[in-house]
């Protein structure tokens, strides 16, 4: 039988499939990725997807819970949806993911439209619990598992352009940053079966699409010893040790299905980030030149109070050993300005971190005090709100001008770009990424999305390089 094409395989299930949902992700790459599984899930039990919220029996919000302006928008969401409800008396309101994990049942009591409550390992039982709500009750499934990967289902791509791809290789957290609240709303860290990481990609690369981005919350600390709750190395025995599956082996792994077939991951962990995965990108072309390693502060009595477990003299030397073995690698960073008891000078030595690191680019957040963490319970949030404010101007103002002046380097030199879509700006221009993970725009000319293109770099700004296919 002929392949259809994905919106043509939903059209079809659409056409006999009576109930449809919807679905809306919020939050990290994590989220989106599991909204890809709840898909399949629910269409293995009969619904459809629909991309009209009012068309659908089920609207699904996969929220997030990092930091409270998140959670505000979920809230502002879930009041619009007051008017679908309106509509549509029978329209089942389920709120997934961090913010419901968090929240657990005081979201059924604050938000009274909300049918459902499930958290990030109960997406199996999502069709128990839409049945539940259909007799009329409320349903709530928040339990946590050491165990639940969803190894084997087959992600419903949502979205998608075809080319690029996100494969979720582990869940969790197991590191207690004090200012996070990922490790309640994901439970501990468990690594994924290797095996369904390379099958679902094998099928990928089958389907036509050229990109992987192997997720977990702490990609370099993946490893398999052969199921269950993780284990830490020291403990596990000589056979697990000899059948044990590290990141750097899984990278090989997956580099090898498809030499066409670029690899990206995130995120790095500057304490786990080691030798061996540098070495594997190195050795393989098709492994992007691309380190996400978020530093979060560039002071260590700051670092140690956010329990990040290295001092800023750490990150420098990885940061250095990055370059030493790969030269041309993109770095890119996550950085909190005044979290609690941070004073001047150590929001100093944040700026000249970013100043010796050079990071291609950064996601800069003011700290968001967040309930139920370490600092929440510790700490006194103390830095005052237009402190955070101004040092966090700072910190973008820093990180433009080392973007704009990185790019500027790119002038007159051809880059390798992965077409993932249309320019934002013209429908004759074509947007990708170098395998640094920069932006580039050029025009479309006879290229299609999907394509690898050499395009010649003419004039750069702060976040895209522009040039002309050669
Ligand atoms: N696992 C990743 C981060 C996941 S959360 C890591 O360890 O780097 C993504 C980013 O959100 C974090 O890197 C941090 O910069 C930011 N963040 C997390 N909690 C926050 C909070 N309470 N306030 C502000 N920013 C926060
Ligand atoms: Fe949060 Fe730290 Fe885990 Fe990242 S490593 S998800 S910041 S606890
Ligand atoms: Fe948000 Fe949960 Fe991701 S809190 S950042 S969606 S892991």
């Amino acid at each position: 039988m002929q392949d259809l094409d994905i919106s043509q395989e939903l059209a079809v299930k659409n056409s006999i499939q009576r109930k449809q949902f919807y679905i809306e992700s919020y939050g990290c790459a994590m989220n989106f990725s599991d909204s890809e599984i709840i898909g399949s899930i629910l269409n293995a039990h009969g619904y459809g997807i629909t991309q009209d919220e009012f068309d659908a029996d089920v609207v699904f919000l996969n929220t997030c819970a990092i930091r409270d302006n998140a959670e505000k928008t979920i809230r502002d969401r879930l009041n619009q949806l007051r008017n679908n409800k309106k509509k549509n008396r029978d329209l089942i309101i389920g709120v997934l993911g961090c913010m419901a994990e968090r929240l657990k049942s005081k979201l059924l009591e604050e938000e009274k439209l909300v049918d459902v409550v499930a958290g990030p390992d109960s997406y199996r039982d999502l069709p128990k619990l839409i049945a539940e709500v259909e007799e009329g009750n409320k349903a709530i499934n928040v339990l946590l598992s050491r165990e639940e990967t969803y190894a084997e289902i087959s992600p419903l791509r949502l979205n998608t352009n075809g080319v690029s791809a996100f494969v979720s290789i582990m869940r969790g957290c197991d590191n207690m940053c004090s200012f996070c609240v990922v490790p309640f709303t994901r439970g501990r860290e468990r690594s994924r079966q290797p095996e369904s990481i390379l099958a679902e990609i094998k099928q990928l690369s089958e389907a036509g699409y050229k990109e992987v981005t192997l997720l977990g919350q702490n990609v370099d600390s993946y490893l398999w010893f052969g199921g269950g709750p993780k284990v830490e190395y020291k403990q596990a025995t000589e056979e697990q040790k000899a059948n044990a599956v590290s990141f750097a082996m899984l990278l090989e792994q997956v580099a090898l299905i498809d030499p066409n077939m670029r690899i990206r991951f995130s995120t790095s962990h500057p304490k786990d980030i080691c030798d061996d995965v540098l070495y594997a990108m190195k050795k393989y072309d098709n492994i992007c030149n691309y380190i996400h390693l978020p530093a979060q502060s560039g002071n260590t009595r700051i670092l140690e109070a956010m329990n990040r477990t290295y001092t800023r003299e750490w990150y420098l030397d990885k940061v250095k050993r990055i370059k030493e073995i790969i030269p041309n690698c993109g770095i890119s960073c996550d950085i909190i300005a005044g979290f609690c008891t941070e004073t001047e000078e150590e929001h100093q030595d944040t700026l000249s971190l970013m100043e010796i690191s050079r990071f291609d680019f950064s996601y800069m957040y003011k700290y968001s005090e967040r309930p139920g963490t370490l600092a929440q319970k510790k700490m006194t949030d103390d830095v005052p709100e237009e402190v955070k404010s101004r040092r966090l101007t700072e910190i973008i103002a820093l990180q433009n001008k080392i973007s704009l002046e990185n790019n500027q380097a790119y002038i007159g030199k051809v880059v390798r770009v992965l077409a993932d879509g249309l320019s934002k700006k013209s429908d004759q221009d074509l947007s990708g990424r170098n395998d640094e993970n920069i932006k580039v725009v050029f025009p479309k000319d006879h290229h299609k999305i999907g394509d690898f293109v050499d395009v010649l770099i003419e004039r750069v700004t702060v976040t895209t390089l522009i040039g002309k296919a050669v």
